[in-house]
């Protein structure tokens, strides 16, 4: 029986970028309009990467998919349209004037790097992707399932 909060949890290592790419495809596919994905783990841990290869499974060229770090967000017509957010240079002003419930809450999904910058204003969340370097083309994904939440949107 899942406990409450981080309910389904996965591990894995992966020892090159297209590694990161094809396990994030394969995770993407079962992602819904209306998810919402944080990213997070230290910069050149492979999040971005991790969105190259989700948004190609929706038929999105990973070529066009790039950190957003001084636009805040990248939009990527794919079969379902993504969202792609990058808090790192986020100030306070900003998360005051942005409406970002508009895509938070909109018809997408929605992957989230630097979440924790949204401090109070993040949104509920379905997935969590945690990075970890552990080497030059070595890294650590865990994957974690909020099923709570999950229960909750689908009502
Ligand atoms: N196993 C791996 N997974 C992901 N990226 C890797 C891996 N090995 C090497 N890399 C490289 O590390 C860098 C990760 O950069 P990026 O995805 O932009 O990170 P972030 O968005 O977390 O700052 C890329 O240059 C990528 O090619
Ligand atoms: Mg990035």
């Amino acid at each position: 029986m899942p406990m409450k909060g981080q309910d389904l949890k996965v591990s894995l290592i992966s020892n090159s970028a297209q590694e990161t790419m094809r396990v994030a495809k394969e995770f993407g596919l079962q992602l819904k309009p209306g998810d919402i994905v944080f990213l997070q783990g230290d910069l050149a841990s492979g999040k971005t990467t991790f969105v190259k290869g989700l948004a190609q499974g929706f038929r999105v060229n990973p070529k066009k998919v790039n950190s957003p770090t001084f636009v805040l967000m990248n939009y990527y017509k794919g079969k379902v349209p993504l969202y792609h957010f990058d808090f790192y240079r986020l100030d306070p002003g900003t998360i005051e004037a942005f409406d970002f419930d508009e895509y938070f809450y909109g018809d997408g999904i929605c992957l989230i790097e630097w979440p924790e910058r949204l401090g109070i204003h993040a949104p509920r969340l379905s997935y969590l992707v945690q990075f970890q370097h552990k080497g030059e083309n070595k890294r650590r994904l865990c994957i974690s399932c909020l099923l709570k939440h999950r229960v909750k949107s689908s009502r």
